[in-house]
């Protein structure tokens, strides 16, 4: 398979494309990545020699250079996105351009060139927030933040595709990821690399909010699975069934790295703060996947991951990170860049 994956350069985009590199010697990866504040080529270190991977830097909407790497591929995986809630809250426009428009430009030169299949990855969000039970695949789009009714928007012109041209494409729905090289703005890297500098842990409202935390491997795992045994047409959601709230989230993370407790600091609740998501996964199981990693492997292993590469994640807490830092958490913690 020759695949196109949009946004491989970012966090779960680029565990896929080793992943595949790794797992499939008869596949070809081309990564076409904006390289955004999240996007990061050094998440690409490891496979860049390989005769079988490309990097293209440029934007998914941009049609022409779409249209062109697309004569060459089989498929597109979109990972492509605007994927922070909170700068959402804060300038949803950028939103709408790459997870709506993007989405469109890609299908549109997917469909061009007859492509057979064509996965956009999605989010656990777009049900909106879940308060008892589980979210099936043909449960109603409610989304209530402009980052998730940006993806539900992507997702609305897939159907349109899909119903009007029989367009052959996957959805997976994943929800909350975590692991390796994940960009420091989400809640558990935030916190972990927070705490190694004794910084404080902003906790939302009153810690309560619930995520499903899925390591990133089973994540890539899902989205391979629905690309090769999935059915066109198909949503897929993609969990790994567990209920953790932020202040479990920052217990845990402070236990692992030895941190006092007093680190917790409960700040201003993020405006609409979705309460909870829960995913039904069955439909993906009946596939042969399974999420394999706990939570409380997973994040042990994260963390020492962050512990062991400073390297990594030192220079992007700098610039444009504290800048943002700074608009999001005011006044509530103290944000002095180092
Ligand atoms: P990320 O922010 O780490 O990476 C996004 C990547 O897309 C970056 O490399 C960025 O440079 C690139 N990008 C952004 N705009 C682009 C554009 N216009 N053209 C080309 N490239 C562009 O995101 P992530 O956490 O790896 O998420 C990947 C996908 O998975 C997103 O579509 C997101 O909505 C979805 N998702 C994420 C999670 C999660 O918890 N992180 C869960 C479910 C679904
Ligand atoms: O569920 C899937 C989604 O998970 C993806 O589609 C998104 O791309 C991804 O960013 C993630 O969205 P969340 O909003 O759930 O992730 P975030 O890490 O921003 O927040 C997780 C929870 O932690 C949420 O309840 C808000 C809370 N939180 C977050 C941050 C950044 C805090 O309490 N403090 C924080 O500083």
């Amino acid at each position: 398979m020759r695949l196109l994956v949009t946004g491989g350069a970012g966090f779960i985009g680029s565990e896929f494309v080793r992943m595949t590199l790794r797992d499939y010697p008869g596949d070809s990866v081309v990564v076409l990545d904006k390289l955004t504040y999240a996007g990061n080529e050094r998440n690409l270190d490891s496979v860049r020699t390989d005769p079988r991977f490309r990097f293209v830097r440029g934007d998914i909407c941009d049609a022409a250079m779409v249209g062109e790497l697309a004569a060459d591929v089989d498929v597109i995986v979109n990972f492509a996105a605007e994927s922070h809630v909170d700068r959402s809250l804060e300038a949803p426009g950028q939103f709408i351009l790459t997870d709506v428009f993007g989405t469109f430009v890609l299908m549109d030169a997917a469909r061009a060139h007859g492509h057979q299949r064509f996965v956009q990855v999605s989010t656990d969000e777009v049900y909106g927030e879940v308060n008892h039970g589980l979210s099936v695949e043909g449960d109603p789009l409610q989304p209530r933040s402009p980052y998730s009714a940006s993806k539900a928007g992507g997702e609305l012109q897939i159907q349109a595709y899909r119903t009007s041209y029989a367009f052959p494409a996957i959805v997976t729905r994943g929800s909350n990821t975590y692991g390796p090289f994940q960009y420091p703005e989400k809640i558990i890297p935030l916190f972990i690399t927070n705490a190694i500098d004794d910084r404080p842990l902003p906790i939302y409202g009153d810690g309560g909010a619930v995520r499903d935390y899925l390591f990133v491997e089973d994540h890539a795992r899902g989205i391979d699975c629905a690309l090769r045994k999935g059915a066109a047409g198909m949503d897929y959601n993609i969990g790994a069934g567990g209920e953790t709230d932020g202040i479990t989230v920052a217990d845990t993370v402070l236990r692992l790295l030895g941190k006092p407790s007093s680190l917790k600091q409960f700040v201003r609740d993020r405006l609409g703060h979705d309460r909870r998501y829960a995913l039904d996964s069955t439909r993906l199981s009946g596939l042969g996947w399974r999420p394999t990693v706990s939570f409380e492997a997973g994040i042990a292993h994260t963390v020492a991951w962050f512990v062991e590469h400073e390297e990594w994640w030192r220079p992007l807490k700098s610039g444009e990170f504290w800048e943002f830092y700074q608009r999001n958490y005011k006044p509530a913690v103290e944000t002095p860049a180092p």
